[in-house]
Formats: C-alpha cells, sequence, structure tokens
C-alpha cells in the first residue's frame, strides 16, 4: 500500500530517491517523503501531503544532500493524511529515522510504554514507535543499532516492511515481514545498494536483485559508514527473528524486465499502455513450461477438492476459469473470494489444492488464505506476476504471467493473462493442451484489433455518451458473467460512475426495477449465451435501456456496438478489452488520473 526506496552508495541520494518514489507512487500516493545524511553528518528531511511531483515543485526534492537516504510514498492506514503523518519518522533523539509499509498491530501498547519512558509522539501513525523503540533500546539499554533494531523487530506484531536509518553509523537497515521488500545490488565500484517495495523503482540503476524473505533483515553499509562499521560496501542479511546473527545467504538474481517496460513511452498513462500490451503478454502467458504446466494438472486431477482463491480483478479471473474448467474437463473448482476463505477451513485437508491467484503476490488476504490452507496440510499452488513476492516463497509450485511491472492500479494485461493461463489450465485437464495453446495463439490478431487506434478511437464515441450518466450496468451470462462483474470494477474503480454487474438470468429477479429511459447497460453476447442474453437485451429495450452490445455480431435492438469476433472459450479474454478502454476514456474524460484512482492502491498489503 505504501512505496518504500532506499539508497546508499557514492552518488547523491536525492535525486535517485526521487526517481524512485516516481516509480513507486502507484503504491500510494497522499503524501510523500525523504530523509537523507549530509556530509556534515545531521539529518535532512523534507515530506509533505501530496503527489511526488507537487511536493517537489514545493520543496524541492534533489537540494538534499548526502548519499545515503531513505524515501517513501504513503497511503494512509494509521492517521490522516496531514504532513505530520507523512514518512519517514524519526525518534525523538533525531538519531534514527523510519520508513514503513504495513501495519503495527500492537502499536497502541509499545506507545504508551514509550509515553511511560518519557517519549512523546508528533503523528498519529502506528509508525513513529519504531525508530523511538531503537532510540529506547539504544539510550536506555545500552544496546548498538543492530542489536536495538532486532529487538525492536521481534516487539512488532503484523504485517511490515521497514526501512531504518541510523544517523551516527551511517548504516541502514531493511527488514520484511509480510509485505514486500527486495534488494538492489547496484554497482559495486560506486558500494550501491538500493531497498524497495518493488523492483521498478529502481531498475534504471540496476537488474541484480536479491529477492528478500520474510524474517529477512538485511544490513547496508557505505565505504563512508561510521569508523566502527564491519560492513563497508557490503551488505549482510540474518534473521530478526532467530536467537543467533547468523547470516543468510540469498542469491542474486537478474530481473528479465527493461526500463522499457517500466516505462510509459508514447503512450500518456500507463493504463493504456498496458491494454495494449496484451497483445503480447496473452501470448507470454501462454507460454508456459510445459512440464510445470503438466504438474500442476496432476495436482489438480489428484486433489481430493480444489479451490482459487483471489482478490477483486484476480478473483474474477478465476470465477471466469471455473466455468471452463467445468465445460472442458467437468471439473468443479470451488472459487473463493479470499477475504471470505477462512469461512471454509473445515474443508481443508492435506488432499486439498488451494490454488492462488495474485497479480502482485502481496494481498494479504490471499497470503492470509495461503497460510491458513497451510496449516491445513493443502498443497499449495500459485498464478502470479511479480517474481520472487511474498506468494511465491509460501507456494508449493508458481506459475508466473510474465507480463512485465503493471504499473497502473488498474488490472488490464495481468487479468487477461491470468485468464489465458486457466484457461490453458482447463485444457490441459482435458487432455487438450495442444489445442488451448493454439486457440490461445489464435487470439493475437483479435487482441491487436480491439487495442488498435481505430477501435479506441470508436469507444471513445461512446465513453462521450456515458460519461455524465450515475449508472452503468453489465450484464452477461456463463463465464461471460465473471466478465461483466470485471466490467464493472473497471468502470467504477477508475471513473468512479457506479456500475453494477448481473447475471443475465437474474434481470428480472429485481435488478431490472432500475431500468428507466436511457439507462446504459452493456450487454456481452456469445454463441453459446446469445438466445438468452439477447431476451435480456429486449426486456432493457422495451423498458428504454440503452445497449451497448459486445460480440460477433450486432443486433437492431443494440444502440451501441463493438465487434468482439466469437472465441468460444476464450471469450473472456477478448471480450473484457473495449471496457477497459472505455473504463480509460470515461476516466480521461473526467479528469480523473487513470494510473492512481482516488483511495485505491496497487496492492492491497493490509487488511
Ligand atoms: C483491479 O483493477 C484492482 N487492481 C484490484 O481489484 C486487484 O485485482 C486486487 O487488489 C487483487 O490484486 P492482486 O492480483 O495483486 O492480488
Amino acid at each position: 500500500m505504501c512505496g518504500i526506496i532506499a539508497y546508499i552508495g557514492d552518488e547523491d541520494a536525492a535525486p535517485i530517491l526521487l526517481e524512485g518514489l516516481r516509480r513507486l507512487e502507484y503504491r500510494g500516493y497522499d503524501s510523500a517523503g525523504i530523509i537523507t545524511i549530509d556530509n556534515a553528518g545531521e539529518f535532512e528531511l523534507k515530506k509533505d501531503v501530496g503527489r511526488v511531483q507537487d511536493i517537489h515543485n514545493e520543496l524541492n526534492l534533489l537540494d538534499l544532500e548526502g548519499h545515503i537516504g531513505i524515501a517513501h510514498t504513503r497511503w494512509a492506514t494509521h492517521g490522516g493524511v496531514t504532513q505530520a503523518n507523512a514518512h519517514p519518522h524519526v525518534s525523538n533523539n533525531s538519531k534514527i529515522a523510519v520508513i514503513h509499509n504495513g501495519i503495527v498491530e500492537n502499536y497502541k501498547d509499545l506507545k504508551s510504554l514509550l509515553v511511560s519512558k518519557g517519549f512523546h509522539f508528533d503523528s498519529q501513525t502506528d509508525t513513529e514507535v519504531i525508530p523511538n523503540l531503537i532510540e529506547y533500546w539504544m539510550d536506555s539499554k545500552g544496546l548498538s543499532f543492530i542489536d536495538s533494531t532486532i529487538k525492536t523487530l521481534q516487539s512488532l506484531e503484523g504485517n511490515f516492511a521497514v526501512v531504518i536509518i541510523d544517523r551516527d553509523s551511517r548504516t541502514i537497515v531493511g527488514a520484511k515481514n509480510g509485505s514486500p521488500l527486495v534488494l538492489g545490488v547496484g554497482d559495486r565500484k560506486k558500494n550501491e545498494f538500493f531497498l524497495a517495495s518493488d523492483i521498478p523503482a529502481f531498475l534504471d540503476r540496476t537488474k541484480d536483485v536479491v529477492y528478500l524473505y520474510d524474517g529477512d533483515m538485511v544490513i547496508l553499509q557505505s565505504e563512508s559508514s561510521s569508523p566502527r562499521a564491519t560492513m563497508k560496501g557490503s551488505y549482510k542479511i540474518l534473521d530478526f527473528r532467530a536467537r543467533t546473527k547468523k547470516p543468510i545467504i540469498r542469491p542474486i538474481q537478474s530481473v528479465s524486465w527493461s526500463l522499457a517496460h517500466a516505462a510509459k513511452g508514447e503512450f500518456d498513462h500507463f493504463m493504456l499502455k498496458e491494454i495494449a500490451e496484451q497483445v503480447e503478454t496473452i501470448q507470454k502467458a501462454a507460454a508456459q513450461d510445459r512440464e510445470l504446466v503438466q504438474s500442476v494438472t496432476e495436482s489438480i486431477r489428484n486433489a481430493k477438492g480444489v479451490f482459487l482463491v483471489a482478490s477483486g480483478s484476480s478473483y474474477h479471473a478465476c470465477l471466469s476459469a471455473s466455468y471452463l474448467f467445468a465445460k472442458l474437463a467437468s471439473f468443479h473448482i470451488n472459487t473463493v473470494i479470499a477475504s471470505e476463505f477462512s469461512q471454509y477451513e473445515s474443508f481443508l485437508k492435506p488432499e486439498t489444492l488451494v490454488i492462488a491467484v495474485s497479480q502482485s503476490g502481496e494481498t494479504i488476504d490471499v497470503l492470509d488464505a495461503v497460510k491458513t490452507a497451510k496449516e491445513k496440510g493443502c498443497h499449495i499452488v500459485s498464478i502470479v506476476n511479480v517474481m520472487g513476492s511474498s506468494l511465491t516463497q509460501i507456494s508449493h509450485k508458481t506459475l508466473l504471467l510474465n507480463s512485465g511491472p503493471e504499473i497502473s492500479v488498474l488490472s488490464t494485461k495481468t487479468y487477461t493473462a491470468q485468464l489465458a493461463l486457466l484457461s490453458l489450465l482447463a485444457y490441459s485437464l482435458a487432455g487438450r493442451y495442444e489445442e488451448g495453446l493454439s486457440k490461445l495463439k489464435f487470439l493475437w490478431n483479435i487482441v491487436y484489433n480491439l487495442t488498435a487506434a481505430t477501435t479506441r478511437t470508436k469507444i471513445k464515441e461512446l465513453s462521450t455518451t456515458l460519461a455524465n450518466h450515475e449508472h452503468i450496468f453489465v450484464l452477461g451470462r456463463g463465464s461471460l458473467y465473471a466478465t461483466a462483474l470485471e466490467a464493472a470494477l473497471k468502470i467504477k474503480e477508475v471513473s468512479y460512475i457506479h456500475a453494477e454487474a448481473f447475471a443475465g438470468g437474474e434481470l428480472k429477479h429485481g435488478p431490472i426495477a432500475m431500468i428507466k429511459k436511457g439507462t446504459p447497460i452493456v450487454i456481452f453476447v456469445s454463441k453459446d449465451t446469445e438466445k438468452t442474453i439477447l431476451s435480456n437485451a429486449m426486456e432493457v429495450k422495451s423498458r428504454g435501456g440503452y445497449i451497448i452490445g459486445i460480440g460477433p455480431e450486432p443486433i437492431e435492438s443494440f444502440d451501441f456496438f463493438i465487434k468482439v469476433p466469437e472465441s468460444n472459450s476464450l471469450n473472456p479474454i477478448c471480450q473484457i478489452i473495449p471496457i477497459q478502454i472505455l473504463a480509460y476514456q470515461l476516466a480521461v474524460i473526467l479528469g480523473h488520473d487513470p494510473d492512481k484512482p482516488r483511495n485505491l492502491a496497487k496492492s492491497v498489503t493490509v487488511r
């Protein structure tokens, strides 16, 4: 929910941290701040509410001095959106600063303890207890910075990723416990290292990363760290939960993402870029290691009970796929919203298979669900986009979407990538792997046309018509009901227009009461549902509704038609694309930022 970036090395930290904040802003953007240690050994801190660029225009973040610093973009959890609540937070003695992603669930107790010891607090955040606890252990118990940090981390309850900077020893410590944190290994000649919530934050500086695991605490020191520093220009990883400080070795891996992936290119927004990338990303999702797919297929076949677990768009992809498993392989898969999964705990056995689907691999509800399942001995398969994310670390097998970084808060290319991969699994389970692969390859041309500028121009007409409506309804049947749910979510989360999806057959069970003259209804049509869904269209039409038909052929009752050629079982992959474009265009017309919708963050890492 928040963005973390830290730098230590021989270059000025401020420009690197500012660029990192810009690349992380999709993770949270109600306030931001940077702190560095200047050449005189003092902290220099600037932070405020607002977007990173606005804060920079106001405060000039580039004139912070020093080669070591930490920076943060915030998505408020504890405490309002105020300058005082922005990170970094500094200890009372101004020697320790912290940035934090997650929640300190026991912060009230810790805060009371510190207040009883004479500490004061400047913010309403839970985070502010961290630097002061470290100060407490250092000053009143005489522990070193590292030992004080370990004791502090051990006293925190809840999921967190924290980065802590010690002014006197010029040391940075990063610790991961349920929220994302990755180490970037920069130019060794410049002794440079990075810590960040997500790889794009430092991708322009290095592709060499060390994926940190829960419990990992990494210590970074530069050449200019204090004389007592024992690891000048290097790093060390240890387990802050362990009794000993035995170093842990984690491999340095090179990521395949290019900087172009993490840049907007010729597009105005990441959302439009990522919609257009679907021509390739659907194919990349299908290009899986065959043996791995076969192995997962066997796990599904041999399991006694299979659950698909996800949140948001990822849940819609799972719901859509569950129809395909039934239709192609006559296989029943329970599809459960991650935050509801604990209700099914009594069904979980060691023979149960849980397939967790998450673009970020950091959604706390999904991580909680998987941990619950693992406690019951279940086998865990995950379908994830971000390599090395928390979910991949707790799964027995992982299938990667290979979509590259998805920067826009909205899931678009990773949604269709999830559909493609889940469809391939359904075909594989039906013993029709090759057929599934070729059908997915066939989509290339359809998706190319759907994302082309000509189609976008046609949809723009529709977006100008719909922009002033308060409500938009969406109907679909079969797997296209899940598509309707996803379409409604896309429209809601980026245009802020109320959009609601119904299974076509439910229309007459109440929702039809909402229809009046001009009410816009999007209707997804496919060959296998056309008879029934078109009767829904007529029912709506006869009550004055404005019908937007999406499917292979127009019918006269449609007021607006978007052609999406029939692709049978794979219709959900193609039919969502026009609505992704529509949602994007509505946001632009209404003056919203499609990449950073209000109140949202890319990854929901707090409950
Ligand atoms: C959808 O556009 C949103 N980005 C959101 O619903 C998202 O799909 C959900 O938060 C799940 O995220 P995940 O795939 O990273 O777990």
